[in-house]
């Protein structure tokens, strides 16, 4: 199958062509995104290959179906930069990799906690010009702190086991409780009780209508003063200037974002050389307790190595015709953004 595939880095390339054996398909990479402006590449292909950063939006997808493409496949569990239901109206099928590392993530999330508490980012920089001093470095124990996680999916779950092993007390929040967790003595509550109770929030929730700017003024405003809340999951789930106006005040202690409103601009790409525009995530990097990684999650050598080797799964099962396991069904979509 002749596979365009976008938003590729070098580092992505080398475990595709690994899985892809004997040139199975034939892929062909491009560096740059897929969206209104760059569609027109996709003339000739079967299928194109995508990232979170790439937008498939209706017109993107009228293109693709012009071009008689017959498949989007996505290196990425969430879909909400696809339009689903306006591919399935052409025809297109929507594919995934629903899980390749639930631990990538959630010790991802480990680590933006133990970096902004424990400010190892902060001394590694000091002492490499000879400071020694530890003032404005203290942290907290993490020991007997309360943990809320909100949504307990594959990755939520895996997170709530790690910090348990810190010795925090955790809470929980999800439309659908996780029985596993449960009898582990993972209590689940309200949204509200579970802003008002945790030292720190942990996000691990899809976007999806009801998950948009869930956390806005009003919701932090619930929080613990001082708490910490992390993200993982999706950017646009926290609205971004409200979070901002909570940093000032203080009622936000610290923040951990691996996802960002605005990323598709920025995520991925060097832009030191230029200058940036997005003027809110300029005024969050400018506050001394926040901490801003570049999706970086799911970047793991086993996370990436599942990717590709799902990726190539997917090619194969629609060209031969199997069942397509990981298909993404335009119903369900429709509850995701
Ligand atoms: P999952 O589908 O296993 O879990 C999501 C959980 O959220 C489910 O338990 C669901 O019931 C819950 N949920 C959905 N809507 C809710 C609502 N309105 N209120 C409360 N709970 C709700 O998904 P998984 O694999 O755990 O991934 C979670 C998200 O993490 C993905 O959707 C994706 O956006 C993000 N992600 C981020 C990565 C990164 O590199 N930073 C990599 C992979 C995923």
């Amino acid at each position: 199958m002749k596979v365009a595939v976008f938003s590729t880095k070098y580092y992505e390339r080398d475990y595709l062509d690994k899985f892809n054996t004997d040139g199975k398909h034939n892929l062909t990479y491009f560096e740059g995104q897929l969206n209104i402006e760059t569609v027109h590449l996709t003339a000739g292909f079967d299928a194109v290959c995508v990232l979170v950063s790439d937008k498939v939006d209706r017109k993107t997808v009228e293109k693709l179906s012009a071009n008689r493409i017959q498949l989007i496949d996505l290196r990425s569990a969430g879909f909400d930069n696809v339009d689903v239901a306006a591919a399935a109206g052409k025809n297109i099928k929507v594919m995934r990799v629903p899980a390749y590392s639930p631990q990538a993530i959630a010790e991802h999330a480990v680590a933006l906690i133990l970096t902004l508490n424990r400010k190892t980012h902060k001394a590694y920089n000091r002492v490499r010009v000879n400071n020694f001093s530890l003032q404005n470095l203290m942290g907290f124990n993490l020991s007997g702190k309360k943990v809320g996680v909100v949504g307990t999916g594959k990755i939520g779950r895996v997170f709530a086991n790690i910090i348990r092993g810190f010795g925090c007390d955790v809470i929980a929040y999800d439309i659908k409780p996780s029985d596993i967790l449960k009898d582990k003595g993972v209590v689940y509550t309200s949204f509200d009780e579970l802003l008002k109770e945790a030292d720190i929030v942990s996000i691990h929730l899809p976007l999806t209508p009801d998950t948009r700017h869930l956390f806005n003024s009003i919701t932090l405003a619930k929080m613990k003063r001082g708490a910490m809340l992390i993200n993982t999951g999706r950017g646009a789930v926290i609205k971004t200037s409200h979070v901002i106006e909570s940093l000032k005040t203080g009622q936000l202690g610290y923040l951990g974002i691996d996802v960002y409103e605005g990323e598709e601009n920025l995520f991925f790409e060097d832009l030191s050389g230029s200058i940036v525009q997005d003027d809110i995530i300029e005024r969050l990097m400018s506050f001394n307790n926040v901490l801003i990684t570049p999706h970086l999650g799911f970047f793991t050598h086993e996370a990436v190595e599942q990717i590709a080797k799902v990726t190539i799964k997917n090619f194969t099962d629609f060209e031969t015709g199997l069942p397509l396991e990981n298909e993404v069904k335009a119903q369900k979509a429709s509850l995701i953004l």
